[in-house]
């Protein structure tokens, strides 16, 4: 479904999103062979308790939204529920737990089967530790019920699904009054759209979404303490993306009708 005006695409058939999975797992799997060639997984624990190389390893994006959320120290250094929606192969957590411990964590991913298996990375340590719950449903199908959660983090994630309204509105329902929502999204104009057509990658991002859209969908449900729209140039992605949209803020209390 596109709408014109906005020129955003929200919602794409069940094939659609299948398919951009397929282009998902398959990439990462892609990458993890490589940096699994020369014996490199041996090796690694060797350089890490060297100091030469971290401890985990894979970091996708993970820095940059750190860097661009403030180490997340608007966070309190303690919550109780927390999940990451659309988590991917190295979470957002591992940088977000550094600021943030949670009593209960639950790591979500259409892909977590696959992304457990990956050697060396902090979600493979925390679920082989019992140290997160893994949840493999789509956002479109989540199981838990509305208020569950005192964190909500969905960062990267809404360009990947079958339907972003539904996903930011569970994302949204998920989190109690007073608890905490980050959200990092991309996002796309026409001349974006044009030069996405045919783009490498294009398989992998059905949705595109504006900041229009975002703000529609987020209305006033949260108090911000992080609002922004970093300009292409200042953005994640300037060559597919007119900005990058970052929100985290508590969930006001729903107010009665009457
Ligand atoms: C680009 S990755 C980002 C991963 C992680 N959020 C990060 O920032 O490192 C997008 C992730 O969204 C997941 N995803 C795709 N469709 C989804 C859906 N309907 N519900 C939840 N996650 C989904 C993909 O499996 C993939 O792991």
């Amino acid at each position: 479904m596109t709408d014109q005006s906005l020129k955003v695409t929200v919602k794409v058939s069940e094939s659609r999103w299948r398919e951009a999975q397929d282009w998902e797992r398959d990439g990462w799997i892609a990458t993890e062979k490589k940096r699994a060639r020369f014996f490199k997984n041996w090796i690694w624990p060797v350089f890490s308790v060297l100091g030469l190389k971290p401890r985990f390893r894979g970091n996708d994006w993970n820095d940059w939204w750190a860097d661009h959320f403030g180490h997340y120290h608007f966070l309190p250094d303690h919550v109780g529920n927390a999940i990451e929606l659309g988590c991917g192969p190295y979470t957002n957590w591992r940088l977000i737990g550094e600021r943030c411990h949670a009593e209960h964590l639950v790591l979500s991913d259409p892909l977590i089967r696959t992304y457990v298996g990956f050697p060396h990375t902090f979600l493979r340590h925390l679920y082989r530790k019992a140290a997160c719950m893994v949840d493999d449903h789509p956002i479109e199908d989540c199981p838990f019920s509305s208020g569950r959660f005192d964190l909500v983090v969905m960062i990267n994630v809404l360009d990947h699904v079958r339907d972003a309204e539904v996903c930011l509105q569970t994302a949204l329902r998920l989190v109690r009054p007073g608890g905490w929502l980050i959200v990092g999204q991309d996002l796309t104009d026409a001349g974006d759209l044009e030069r996405l057509r045919d783009a490498p990658g294009h398989e992998g991002h059905p949705i595109t979404v504006d900041e229009a859209w975002m703000r529609t969908q987020l209305g006033d449900a949260l108090e911000p303490v992080v609002d922004c729209v970093l300009p292409r140039e200042k953005g994640r992605c300037p060559e597919h993306h007119s900005g990058t949209f970052l929100i985290a803020g508590q969930r006001r209390a729903v107010r009665p009708l009457y």
